[in-house]
């Protein structure tokens, strides 16, 4: 439709916000040509897609966006054995195991990396905190060497790049393709070692889980340690920047939390709300679907743009509006860190780390406010979001009173 910025122009990758108004409010439902996709971005129409009661929707998408580079991962499987499979990773991110076994390794790297530049009285948090702690996490949650962290990362960057890839770049791809086989060739020697002499490790707990007589193969493993890259890293690593995007450009909201850390799950929550890390998930048609009145054919492509749904203002009260205090977002569930925005998606799929995300961030944003008294943003800065698929600051350079 003439009246909303295409996906694929530069006003859209400026400000996709006042696009996704348009669309919500003109075509909640189109077909996008050039993307060959069908396109969602309401809320309730966004939280019916995720909760599929009807199982109207598949992850098959997945199979051409995911597999080149990580091989068969969680999110290509559906019913049972989806289920089982998620029964088998999931209790390493929550309970006993989060908390007494990874909350210690979450500290450390945050420590560590804030001892990089706690006397410097400035830093791009960007490049120094959120696009490393993540990685560095999950790397030392699997328990790798931490001589093996920076290749680690390397990875990293060239998997996120073959994901938000939209153009097809045939070098970027290649780079992503090689990835899968290195990182192939790197853990599949380790998870053998592990397979053989177990310890208290994310990796180990990989190898030795079973449900129902189902246990994972070191390619299973793999392809879900080359997932976490991905779906925990780059994640996280947006929200955490994103957060302190929006506690910056609130004097008022970051001299609350400054005040009384318990409010950080609140800003956590509120930023996966207003500057979510995910902004579009894909899924395809089991069979012919009626969506906020249109019909979609069994087979096509959907594209829910989270960004959009969880700034609707049939949804929430003055949706562009950052707020940590607003009523209308509430966490309704402690266990799962579910709140009622979508930025973790819903149903089968929702996010399996959402506690660890949380964890890292109330650890990660504490220890970073701690070591930063009076952090404002550094003069002259202005603050720049970048991405379609993923979406989040550029860099946050700020300066600060280095505490004696
Ligand atoms: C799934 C977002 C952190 C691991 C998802 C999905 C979303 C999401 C939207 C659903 C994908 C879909 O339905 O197609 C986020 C955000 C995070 C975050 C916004 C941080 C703020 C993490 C962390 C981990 C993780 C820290 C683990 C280290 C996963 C996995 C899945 C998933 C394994 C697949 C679950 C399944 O297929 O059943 N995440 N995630 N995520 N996430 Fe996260």
């Amino acid at each position: 439709p003439a009246a909303v910025p295409d996906i694929l122009s530069p006003e859209f990758a400026a400000d996709p916000y006042t696009a996704y108004r348009a669309m919500r409010d003109t075509a909640p439902l189109f077909h996008h040509e050039a993307i060959g996709s069908w396109i969602v971005s309401r809320y309730e129409d966004v939280e019916r897609v995720f909760k599929d009661k009807a199982s109207e929707f598949t992850t098959e998408n997945y199979d051409w966006q995911l597999e080149p580079v990580h091989g068969r991962t969680i999110l290509q499987l559906s019913g049972r054995e989806h289920a089982v499979r998620r029964a088998l990773v999931a209790p390493a991110f929550r309970g006993r195991e989060l908390q007494e076994t990874f909350v210690p390794v979450i500290e450390r790297n945050a420590r560590e990396l804030i001892d990089g530049f706690r006397h410097a009285g400035e830093v791009d948090l960007v490049d120094a905190f959120a696009t490393r702690f993540p990685v560095n996490v999950i790397a030392d949650m699997l328990g790798l060497d931490k001589g093996d962290h920076a290749k680690f990362h390397g990875w990293y960057t060239k998997v996120v790049a073959f994901l938000s890839n939209l153009t097809g770049d045939p070098g970027i791809m290649a780079a992503g393709e090689r990835t899968r086989v290195e990182l192939a060739e790197y853990l599949l020697p380790v998870i053998q070692e592990r397979r053989n002499a177990p310890g208290e490790d994310l990796l180990s707990s990989l190898c030795t889980a079973e449900v129902d007589g189902v246990s994972m193969s070191d390619e299973d493993i793999k392809a879900f340690c080359s997932l976490l890259l991905a779906a925990g890293g780059e994640t996280t690593d947006k929200a955490i920047a994103s957060l302190f995007a929006n506690l910056l450009s609130h004097p008022d909201q970051l001299a609350a939390v400054q005040k009384d850390r318990s409010l950080i799950d609140r800003a956590f929550a509120e930023t996966l709300r207003h500057t979510p890390p995910v902004h579009m998930i894909m899924r395809q048609t089991a069979v012919d679907v009626t969506v906020t009145g249109g019909r979609i054919p069994a087979g096509a492509t959907v594209t829910c743009l989270i960004g959009a749904a969880n700034r609707d203002e049939r949804r929430y009260t003055d949706p562009d509006t950052f707020n940590l205090f607003r009523e209308d977002l509430t966490t309704t569930n402690a266990f799962s860190a579910a709140a009622d925005h979508l930025a973790f998606a819903l149903g089968r799929h929702f996010c399996v780390g959402a506690l660890l995300a949380r964890a890292e961030v109330r650890i990660g944003v504490g220890q970073l406010l701690d070591a930063m008294p009076g952090v404002r943003l550094a003069d002259g800065a202005t603050l720049t979001e970048q991405g379609l698929f993923t979406r989040g600051p550029v860099s946050v350079p700020v300066t600060f009173t280095p505490v004696r």
